[in-house]
């Protein structure tokens, strides 16, 4: 896909997850139906979810895909690189990345966007490709942008 391609699909996602978050205010539901949406139209997206910080332990939320880690070691591997430089991390080939966590070995690429609640990191939007490079910039500021809309 394009990166023009790209950019006008994530917009009517983006627009679609708006009138979404309408319907409930609670977190779960929203993630949930983030996930399911987000893995159901774009299809490059092999397993989509979030991992959420449960009294220090990264445990898995809402997500759709195969069945994943249910929780992650501490300050290892993609998920936690995001939280700890509280940045996202985009990685094009998860076997060069040092410590990667590999809950499917279809996985090959890979992008993780910290979610924020009142500044804070909460937890992580996770997302992995069957294909490599399948995640760029445009992924990374579409995808901030909608995670965003979990707590307005
Ligand atoms: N690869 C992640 C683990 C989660 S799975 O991709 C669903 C990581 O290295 O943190």
């Amino acid at each position: 896909m394009d990166e023009i391609q790209k950019g006008k699909r994530y917009q009517r996602l983006y627009v679609q997850v708006e009138s979404l978050m309408a319907k409930s205010n609670d977190p779960t539901a929203r993630m949930a139906t983030i996930a399911a949406l987000l893995h159901n139209k774009l299809e490059y997206f092999f397993w989509t979810g979030f991992y959420m910080l449960k009294n220090g332990v990264l445990t898995v939320g809402p997500y759709q895909g195969a069945v994943a880690c249910l929780e992650l070691a501490k300050d290892k591997g993609v998920c936690w690189a995001a939280i700890n430089s509280q940045k996202t991390v985009i990685v094009p080939d998860v076997e060069k990345f040092p410590g990667h966590i590999a809950c499917d070995s279809r996985s090959k690429s890979e992008i993780v966007v910290p979610v924020r609640y009142q500044g804070a990191i909460i937890g992580v939007l996770d997302v992995d490709s069957k294909e490599l490079n399948s995640f760029d910039e445009t992924d990374a500021g579409e995808l901030e942008k909608i995670v965003e809309l979990i707590f307005i």
